[in-house]
């Protein structure tokens, strides 16, 4: 009874991580997705719970314990953090895989099948790889480590060379399972290629990386589903891992580069002198220029990025697309695939400011909108609107599909510099003719040009 009762709440929480990623898909129902995911994981550890297999709930408890004490402040962080508290999660969740397949091998050997021993390479492999690589892409995220790419002559030569070895050594455990003194081999050395495959990688590319890495978890836990003879986590792993992998194409596809390139491309370290800063001059304006320019056109396009988030600006967004709307001008807002710093990030900052959704344009349906557009109102955002993507040869971020502002008639851009975004380039946008800059903190600034919008409201009433 209680067995077959366990079999149901399974088939229910895969279900439910099905929907879930179906809902997670669209910001109008991704709150709901959010609630099928959580509701489908606590049915599936609460039906692990009831397994008449466990022998004693001690361990388990203290374990519930010490995972909620790290886990409860690592969901706090702040929205900007969210891919480095991803990565770490990732890496917790590999190690999880690597200890269990090293304790299941230890346990069964010299009896292991070769398919289950092929199951338990695959299984420590990856998680020992995403372990330390997970770990050392948060560290460079949160900048603990240097975000810069750090490269040696024959370097992928060196990494490849002994993520094969430790391939060989997985091949020969599978034909010879009990050659246990092969075993810890195949936990350290992609422990090592965990480090030494991200120190290449530059930390613009890190989110990529970490989406990636997540499908290796993915695949990780779905091994240790065959080893632990857990349908449920072979599904769950298999829906992961092919998430992370599909997330990682987008993101691939959106900055116009291929895999190979974002893992061996090194990106990141050409960009300082590739774009050296000369004396140009941009026009700036104050808020309230700002205002009055805003006031006057009949369409803008709002089009936010990394520094929108970082000053928390969304609600004073809010608050001008009110008074804009209030005035029957057409406001909009274009959300480019990789604007901010995880996929989907202005969605939800929008989201939570109450936008409608009906008002957030994809990059594809933005772009014919502005050569007719008034104003485009860009705020934190910089390499999603760099127009040398489409036009120099030589730029970092060349090819790389972008939202093309500088196609409506007017371009005000909030920032606080001239500073260069993630990709480290300088924007060709700030020196054309049309572009204003209005230099400032997002959230101060749109705080300003909504005074000044209330000011003149309240003076016509
Ligand atoms: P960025 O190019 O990173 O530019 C953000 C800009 O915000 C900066 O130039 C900065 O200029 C400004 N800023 C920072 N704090 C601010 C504040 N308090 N107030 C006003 N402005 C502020 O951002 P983006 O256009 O959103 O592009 C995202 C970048 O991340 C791309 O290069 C993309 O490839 C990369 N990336 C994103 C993802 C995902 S999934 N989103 C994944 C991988 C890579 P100042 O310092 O002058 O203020």
């Amino acid at each position: 009874m209680i067995e077959q009762f366990i079999q149901v709440a399974y088939i229910l929480a895969v279900a439910l991580f099905i929907l879930s990623l179906r809902w997670l898909s669209a910001p109008s129902t991704a709150r709901r997705g959010v609630l099928a995911g959580e509701i489908g994981m606590a049915l599936a550890i609460g039906a692990t719970l009831l397994n008449p297999e466990i022998v004693s709930y001690r361990w388990i408890f203290i374990a519930f314990v010490i995972g909620g004490a790290i886990g409860i402040p690592l969901g706090l962080v702040q929205m900007t953090a969210v891919p480095q508290r991803t990565a770490l999660s990732h890496a917790f969740g590999a190690f999880a895989a690597t200890l269990v397949g090293t304790a299941e091998y230890y346990l069964e050997v010299p009896k292991i099948a070769h398919f289950m021993m092929f199951a338990l390479v695959m299984e420590v492999i990856l998680g020992s790889l995403t372990f330390t690589g997970s770990l050392m892409a948060a560290g460079k995220l949160q900048e603990v480590l240097p975000q810069r790419p750090i490269t040696y002559r024959g370097q992928n030569f060196v990494n490849l060379s002994i993520l094969g070895a430790a391939i060989l050594i997985g091949i020969y455990l599978i034909i010879h399972p009990e050659a246990s003194y092969l075993f810890p081999l195949i936990v350290v050395i992609p422990l090592v290629f965990g480090v030494l495959m991200i120190i290449p990688i530059g930390g613009a590319d890190m989110p990529t990386v970490i989406s990636l890495l997540n499908s290796y978890a993915g695949l990780a836990a779905a091994a240790m589903g065959f080893v632990l003879n857990s349908k449920l986590l072979i599904v769950a792993g298999a829906l992961d891992g092919s998430s992370g992998f599909i997330l990682s194409v987008i993101m691939c596809r959106a900055m116009n580069r291929s895999f190979t390139n974002v893992l061996f491309g090194a990106f990141g370290q050409v960009q300082a002198s590739a774009d050296a800063h000369e004396d140009r001059t941009v026009r700036s304006a104050s808020p309230e220029d700002a205002a009055a320019i805003l006031e006057s056109a009949s369409s803008v396009i709002i089009v936010p990025g990394y520094g929108m988030a970082v000053a928390q600006a969304q609600h004073r967004v809010r608050e001008l697309y009110d008074l804009l709307t209030r005035r029957g001008i057409n406001v909009r807002f274009a959300i480019h695939p990789v604007a901010g710093r995880m996929p989907g990030h202005m969605n939800v900052l929008l989201a939570e400011a109450d936008i409608p959704y009906d008002k957030l344009l994809d990059m594809d349906e933005a772009n014919p909108e502005f050569p007719q557009t008034d104003v485009a109102l860009v705020i934190g955002a910089n390499d999603v609107t760099n127009p040398a993507a489409r036009t120099n040869r030589l730029s970092p971020i060349y090819g790389m599909p972008i939202l093309e502002v500088d196609k409506a008639r007017t371009v005000m851009v909030i920032k606080r510099s001239l500073s260069p975004g993630f990709a480290g380039v300088d924007n060709e946008l700030y020196y054309l003719d049309k572009t204003l800059m209005l230099f400032g903190d997002a959230k101060a600034f749109v705080g300003a040009i909504v005074r000044e919008l209330s000011h003149a409201q309240g003076a016509a009433a």
